[in-house]
Parts: C-alpha cells; sequence; structure tokens
C-alpha cells in the first residue's frame, strides 16, 4: 500500500489532501496489522470519514468556483462513497465484515476515483 505517481491529478491542493487521505486510510490497516484495540481502530475510522467528508466539500467548493459542468456528477460520486463507507462501518461494528474489506474498498474507490473524475476536473481546471 504505497502512494503512486498515477494517484496524482496535477493540483496541489487536492493531491495535498488526497495524500493525507492515503496515510489515513494506511493508518487503519497498520492499527490492525498491529493488533492495536478495536476502539483505537473504530476513532482512526471515524478521523478517516470526517477527512473524507472535508475533502469532498472542498473539492465541491473548487467545481463551484470554476464553474465545473459535472459537478453534480460528481458530487453523486462523493455522497456515494459516504454512504457505501458507512454501511462498511456498521458492517465491521456488527463483525459481518473485517478491517481488511473496509480498507479494501476504501483503497480500490480512492485509486478509481482520483485516475478518473478527479483527473478530470483538474484537466478542467488547467484548460479553464
Ligand atoms: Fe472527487
Amino acid at each position: 500500500m504505497e502512494w503512486q505517481k498515477k494517484f496524482e491529478v496535477g493540483h496541489n491542493k487536492i493531491d495535498m489532501e488526497h495524500r493525507v487521505f492515503f496515510e489515513l486510510v494506511k493508518s487503519i490497516a497498520a492499527a490492525e496489522a498491529q493488533g492495536e484495540s478495536r476502539d483505537k481502530i473504530r476513532r482512526l475510522i471515524a478521523e478517516t470519514a470526517k477527512y473524507a467528508e472535508f475533502h469532498f466539500l472542498s473539492e465541491e467548493n473548487i467545481m463551484i468556483d470554476v464553474g465545473y459542468p459535472e459537478f453534480e456528477e460528481h458530487r453523486e460520486h462523493h455522497q456515494s462513497l459516504m454512504r457505501n463507507m458507512q454501511k462498511y462501518v456498521v458492517s465491521f461494528e456488527s463483525g459481518d465484515s473485517n478491517i481488511h474489506d473496509l480498507v479494501g474498498f476504501l483503497v480500490d474507490w480512492f485509486v478509481k476515483h482520483t485516475t478518473t473524475e478527479d483527473l478530470l476536473l483538474s484537466k478542467y481546471i488547467k484548460q479553464a
């Protein structure tokens, strides 16, 4: 689970926030690997979810400022992530899924979203 060049979209603020988000997801996996308590893992998940929420708002504000035509569609992707993340958290809490499922979901989503939707946004900003 290492940061890769392909995750970068070429927009300083977005890339910086993506790195923080990626580090938070890594910290969840690391805590689990090190046998940290459920409470510790729960707190890291809460921090990651809050950061995702903050970052989405940050990106959405950029989209509004530049008059991004795909704003609604992009925001729907963000809302979908938050809903699905919540489902994984509930499932983890009830013991139906483990932390690998949640981390795997977050990483897959992050890679797909940054290399498609966020890259398109960054390209739009540059040519605007
Ligand atoms: Fe995004």
